[in-house]
């Protein structure tokens, strides 16, 4: 009999015990919060293996997309999501086209608690041959749309996060170490790293965290347009601890975190999602 009620019992604290993994691993540690998106072109794209990890965990979430040329893409993927996924265009540029794209948001929310920024981009000549050639007009744009953009969009973002809230911005190894033809796009990452440290400062006392994620390689868009791309992938499989860079899924599981409250202490940080290849001397 006493044998008996103890196998119950141990019966009774498995099913509990796997009742609360479950619920862990399933549950919407997002949900109630509201997130907007930059950066989504393609179903490659960053931005949107993170978006797919924010609105599993429950987030409800707003896009932006670059011009005219890939509404298309944009509406298509974010129609996975249901019918009327709020989405306006917003070329980070441009001062105007980020002003009307918070009024739009303010039409549709009024509060946000993520900031998702996976936007890029330097003239292709400038991802090729040698870092002294880089033009004052090359330099200028890939820090615009690369850099500074993470500032513009988290001043008209943050007086929406009057809860507090979480911004995430992708980087690359590259801000840090030089990585051949990474170039003028490195110089740009460190200016986006600083930037992240400075905005944590800032919006700090509003509980509103400013983190990066720099992920090693991904076969994405803008990733094709930096020349040997497919030979830095086989270097990481090489040479990093886990003989490997990281997939888009894995990226969008630590979007998650740092948007979670698992984060909540995390701040002005670089945290890499590489495979570990960031920790190798040689
Ligand atoms: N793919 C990689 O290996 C890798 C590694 C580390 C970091 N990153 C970073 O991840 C981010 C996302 O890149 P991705 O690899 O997903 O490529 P992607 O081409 O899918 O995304 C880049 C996005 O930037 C947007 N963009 C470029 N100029 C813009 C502008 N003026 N206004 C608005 N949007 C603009 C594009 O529309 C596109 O959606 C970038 O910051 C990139 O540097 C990529």
């Amino acid at each position: 009999m006493t044998i008996l009620v103890a196998v119950q019992r141990q019966a009774l604290c498995h099913v509990i015990f796997v009742g609360i993994v479950t619920a862990i691993m399933t549950s919407q540690v997002l949900s109630e919060k509201v997130g907007v998106v930059f950066g989504v072109a393609n179903k490659r794209s960053i931005a949107w293996a993170i978006a797919k990890a924010w609105a599993a965990a429950g987030a409800r979430l707003i896009f932006n997309y670059q011009g005219e040329r890939l509404k298309e893409n944009v509406e298509e993927l974010v129609g996975e999501f249901g019918e009327n996924v709020p989405l306006f265009p917003c070329d980070v540029s441009s001062d105007e086209e980020i002003t009307k794209f918070f009024q739009e948001v303010r039409g549709q929310t009024d509060r946000l608690d993520l900031l998702l920024h996976s936007v890029a981009f330097a003239p292709k000549e400038a991802l090729e041959g040698e870092f002294v050639n880089t033009t004052r007009e090359a330099f200028r744009t890939a820090h615009d749309i690369s850099a500074y953009s993470l500032v513009a969009l988290a001043r008209e973002a943050a007086p929406l996060m009057t809860n507090g809230g979480s911004i995430v911005a992708m980087t690359y190894y590259g801000a840090e170490k030089v990585v051949p033809h990474y170039n003028v796009m490195g110089v740009a990452k460190a200016s986006l790293e600083a930037s992240t440290r400075y905005l944590a400062y800032d919006l700090g006392p509003k509980n509103i965290r400013v983190n990066c994620i720099s992920a090693g390689p991904v076969n994405t868009l803008a990733a094709r347009g930096i020349s040997g791309f497919m030979s830095m992938l086989k270097h990481y499989q090489e040479r990093a601890p886990l003989k490997r860079s990281c997939d888009p899924a894995e990226l969008g599981a630590t979007g998650v975190f740092l948007a979670s409250d698992g984060a909540v202490a995390i701040t002005g940080q670089v945290i890499y999602v590489d495979g570990g290849y960031q920790i190798m001397g040689m």
